[in-house]
């Protein structure tokens, strides 16, 4: 037993502790319950009791000898970054910084065109998610019969076979604020309207269930159409940072007349150039105005709606529309 012991004693001693994982190592080789030493001294209780304390005392030392080793590696290598103070500890360095949260790339966007808007004199109006069909739809000139009131596109939350005007729904634009602000106030009106907008969309790299608008309108006495087209090519040079070439094409929406939307010329590293719209304006229509309680005989008006995601798509280079609605910290935390 005494050769068991000094071959032990030898091979505790020989062992190197130089990184953590020779640490370890040491520790599951020597130290646990069942160890080569734990057998020994299992081994003491079938010894004659004289020999057993002339055995026994050589067998503590290693075992307090094995534990120092350890104990002294153990202090030297630190237990991680909150263990105690290690040779190579540079106490003039900075300090670790924690990780900070960034803004999200459509939360970048939309508080650019604020400001943008803000600028020219508009100020922010809000209004519900859950709308009804009065604003969402009716007011805005849509026709009883138009594609847009079906389950196709819009998540509808109650139906009211007495009355459809007063069916609820998740409002699949903007443009529903533009009611409740003219309904609410006098004009002039200078206004944007940010926020959430839900559509029964299949989810693919261009489209999503919900996603972000922004509205504007002005109504005032004497807004003209050229006014609405120089605010659209400074909106988009300051939105872009940059001349932009541009081309806006007639267009059709039951809430405006005459309708346009607007494409930049765009080009990504790699890619062809190509037309992008960006947006869709014109002049509210006459029945809107009178259907909010402003007469079109006395004031004109300009809307314009763009999605805050497709802007952020085009301003950072991002091609699938789910990252921004993955909340993978790699990807969020390009945005500063
Ligand atoms: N509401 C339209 C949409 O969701 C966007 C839009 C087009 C808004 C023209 C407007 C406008 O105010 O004048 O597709």
């Amino acid at each position: 037993m005494r050769s068991d012991i000094e071959a032990l004693r030898s091979e505790v001693e020989a062992a190197s502790l130089a990184t953590p994982a020779e640490l370890e190592a040491y520790r599951l080789r020597f130290l646990v319950k069942k160890s080569p030493l734990t057998e020994l001294f299992s081994r003491l209780g079938s010894l004659p009791a004289d020999e057993r304390a002339a055995v026994g005392k050589p067998l503590n030392e290693l075992r307090q000898s094995a534990q120092a080793r350890y104990d002294a590696a153990k202090a030297v290598l630190g237990n991680g970054p909150a263990g105690p103070a290690k040779a190579t500890d540079d106490w003039s360095l900075p300090p670790a910084m924690p990780a900070l949260g960034s803004l999200h790339p459509v939360t970048l966007t939309l508080e650019e065109i604020k400001q943008i808007f803000f600028r020219l004199g508009f100020s922010v109006a809000d209004g519900p998610e859950l709308e009804d069909d009065f604003h969402n739809f009716t007011a805005l000139n849509f026709p009883p019969e138009h594609p847009a009131r079906d389950m196709q596109d819009t998540f509808f939350i109650r139906k009211d076979a007495s009355d459809p005007t007063r069916d609820l729904l998740l409002r699949t634009h903007t443009s529903p604020v533009q009611i409740r602000h003219m309904l609410d106030r006098k004009p002039p009106i200078r206004a944007i309207m940010p926020g959430r907008v839900y559509r029964n969309e299949a989810v693919n790299y261009k489209s999503y269930f919900l996603f972000h608008q922004v509205e504007a309108l002005y109504v005032d006495k004497h807004v003209t159409f050229a006014e609405l087209k120089e605010t659209l090519v400074m909106l988009a040079e300051m939105v872009f940072n940059r001349k932009v070439e541009y081309r806006m094409r007639p267009s059709f929406f039951p809430f405006t007349e005459p309708s346009l939307e607007m494409d930049i010329w765009y080009e990504s590293p790699g890619q062809p150039g190509r037309w992008m719209e960006i947006l869709g304006a014109g002049m509210v229509h006459p029945n809107v105005l009178q259907a909010a309680g402003i007469d079109p005989d006395e004031y004109s008006g300009f809307a314009l709606g763009m999605g805050v995601e497709r802007m952020a798509k085009l301003r950072y280079g991002i091609d699938d529309i789910r990252l921004l609605y993955e909340n993978d910290v790699r990807f969020l935390e390009q945005f500063r």
